[in-house]
């Protein structure tokens, strides 16, 4: 998907960026120094409704902070940049499947929720030329590169948002579709990010989420960057989202699609 001299020049920031240190990250393939640090920080220190989380010990890899019976992995951090633009990714966990049979219309505006490198912001973008993508992520050093393949020739039609661990920094109904791949899990506050996508979504607007499948041993991530359809489902359902379907076409990663219910109408007693 990308062009060799931008993979380059996403290898080189990323191996800067390793110079110059950066967020409590981890890596999400099976082995520890793929790419990226680890560092002893979690997400924990920085929590604000406490009520959804427990705090246990930490697996390795994770932070220690259940949501919802599941532990929460720790952030893929921009260090590990070329890993999400790794050449044989098309054809490892077929994006090109997954774009083509995403929700989408010509004047579509999509969120790309942790967004990394823009790897599905600008492969959607192609598909919406009447559309917008917002591609959020709560690491500036991703966006930069985002901005970056932008400013190199890539569809202008994508547009940066710095989110935080709690706010997508997206307005309201703004969103005909939010996508997140490979992101969800390792949010450290889910509820909060949950209801905050929920609130930039259109009424009947949809949520497409993916991510390998936790029910498969035989996939190569490690267990904290999977999760079963299952736990998704219950998850979304508690943000008030509708599960439609899930698909299986993807050789690791589980499809989901969710709904936004379309607004109610108001069945009150009229008014003089
Ligand atoms: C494993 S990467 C996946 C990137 C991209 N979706 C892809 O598949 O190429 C996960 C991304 O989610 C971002 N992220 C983590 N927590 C986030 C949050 N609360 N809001 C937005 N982005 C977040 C990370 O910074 C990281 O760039």
């Amino acid at each position: 998907m990308l062009m060799k001299a931008e993979i380059k020049k996403v290898i080189k920031f990323g191996a800067l960026s390793m110079i110059l240190g950066g967020l409590s990250t981890s890596t999400c393939g099976s082995s520890e120094s793929a790419a990226g640090l680890e560092s002893g920080d979690t997400a924990a220190a920085v929590v604000t409704r406490p009520e959804y989380y427990q705090f246990r010990n930490a697996s390795r890899g994770g932070t220690g902070k259940f949501y919802m019976g599941r532990e929460i992995s720790r952030v893929m951090g921009y260090q590990g940049a070329s890993w999400l633009e790794r050449p044989d990714r098309e054809r490892e966990q077929r994006t090109d499947l997954l774009i083509e049979n995403l929700p989408l219309e010509a004047d579509s505006v999509v969120a790309d929720i942790g967004a990394g490198t823009g790897y599905f912001s600008f492969g959607i973008a192609k598909r919406i030329p009447k559309g917008r993508v917002l591609a959020v992520d709560i690491q500036p050093q991703m966006l930069a590169i985002i901005e970056d393949r932008k400013a190199s020739g890539a569809p202008s039609n994508v547009e940066t948002i710095l989110g935080n661990e709690r706010d997508t920094g997206l307005p309201e109904g703004v969103a005909d579709l939010i996508l997140l791949v490979d992101a969800y899990h390792e949010f450290s506050h889910p509820r909060e990010m949950g209801e905050a996508m929920v609130r930039a979504l259109k009424p009947g607007g949809r949520m497409v989420l993916i991510e390998y499948r936790g029910e498969d041993p035989s996939i190569p991530i490690k267990p904290l960057h999977k999760m079963t359809e299952k736990q998704v489902i219950a998850e979304m359902r508690a943000l008030g989202l509708e599960w439609e379907r899930t698909e299986d076409f993807l050789p690791q990663q589980h499809f989901l699609v969710f709904r936004h219910p379309p607004a109610q109408p108001i069945n009150g007693p009229a008014r003089d």
